[in-house]
């Protein structure tokens, strides 16, 4: 093979081709998955006219579990092996920040919320509360919950927040009730201290970091639904209502699909395996041939930041993007488009 110096080839991979799937909207549709997403998989696996295995990752705006639990779901429910190693959730990157906030206090928001934080933990930040935690210890801090169940909660009772100054907000999925975690974080962004329970400062005094800013996602209801992009809409709106505009906009920073973030670990992630695949590969020489194709269904998500990467895009029919007018923005003449992720990848191997 061209790119290592002549080491056999046993399970004849092509690596100067990488798939990227998007999830949502491309192999499943919420609890329904597509058939044609088990046919695309199995023939990235050899299951092709040239009998070559194609290199492929999952990556998603989707998160609130850890990849492994991922990439095992969505292994059962394609019927395909899939590996922790494969999959690149909204937050995966956000690995990365563990550095700089290891050891510091951290509100992670959204999904299952002890859930995220015992994911945040073990991407590395050790001091992680949740806003069940805050109002658990302050039930009036949002009145219209009935206060959380310790064992929903992601630390033991205890602590005193307006003692915890925070240093950082992290959305990590959807917020699954949007009063709560509007009235929370606007509270934490705001705090003199970023002490909860203190007076309010009109200003934001601390960063925040939001991990999907898709408005909209398909599952099996058959019109798309509100995705994290809705709560941040939301949350910048009332930013803005509570500081009479007096204070700059929400400063964020994102993750998740169009944004470069994500591509660039995804090309890791492919180079390892590349790695794996074929261990004395030329991995410049091989990056330098490949040719990486995302196939998605949102032109906002996946396609503008296919796009945006330099990979070649492919936008299915079967999520958010049905044709209907409104849905076709951020596509591309460059953007190949097909009815569903079966014909995307046949095309992809007869490219
Ligand atoms: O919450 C998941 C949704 O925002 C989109 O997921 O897989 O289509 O990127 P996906
Ligand atoms: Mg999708």
């Amino acid at each position: 093979s061209p790119y290592t110096k002549c080491s056999p080839n046993p399970n004849n991979w092509q690596l100067e081709t990488a798939v990227a799937f998007d999830i949502d909207g491309v192999l499943i549709k919420g609890k329904r998955s597509l058939e044609e997403g088990r046919r695309a998989l199995s023939m990235l696996n050899g299951n092709n006219l040239h009998g070559t295995r194609i290199p492929f990752v999952l990556l998603t705006n989707g998160g609130g579990v850890t990849e492994a639990d991922k990439a095992a779901d969505i292994s059962q429910r394609m019927g395909v092996e899939i590996s922790p190693d494969q999959v690149i959730l909204a937050h995966s990157p956000m690995r990365a920040l563990a550095q700089e906030y290891a050891q510091k206090h951290v509100l992670v928001v959204g999904g299952v919320q002890h859930r995220c934080a015992d994911i945040a933990r073990s991407y590395g930040f050790e001091d992680v509360s949740t806003p069940d935690d805050l109002v658990a210890w302050r039930p009036s801090m949002w009145p219209f919950m009935s206060p959380p169940k310790e064992e929903s909660l992601s630390r033991p009772l205890g602590r005193d927040y307006s003692k915890h100054p925070f240093d950082a907000v992290l959305v990590f999925h959807d917020s699954f009730d949007f009063g709560r975690d509007l009235q929370v974080v606007t509270d934490v962004l705001r705090s003199q201290n970023a002490t909860v329970g203190g007076p309010f400062v009109n200003r934001q005094v601390i960063p925040l970091y939001m991990s999907n800013s898709d408005l909209i996602f398909s599952n099996e209801y058959p019109l798309p639904r509100f995705g994290q992009g809705a709560y941040h809409v939301c949350l910048r709106a009332m930013w803005h209502a509570l500081t009479k505009g007096e204070a700059p906009p929400l400063d964020h920073t994102l993750f998740g699909k169009p944004y470069r973030v994500q591509y660039a670990y995804a090309e890791r992630l492919l180079d390892r395996m590349a790695l794996e695949a074929l261990p004395i590969v030329d991995v410049e020489l091989m990056r330098g041939r490949r040719r990486i194709y995302a196939i998605g269904d949102n032109p906002a998500a996946d396609i503008a930041g296919a796009n945006g990467a330099g990979w070649q895009s492919v936008l299915v029919r079967t999520g958010v993007f049905d044709g209907a007018p409104g849905t076709n923005d951020a596509t591309n003449p460059a953007t190949k488009v097909a009815e569903h992720v079966e014909e995307a990848v046949a095309w992809i191997i007869e490219a």
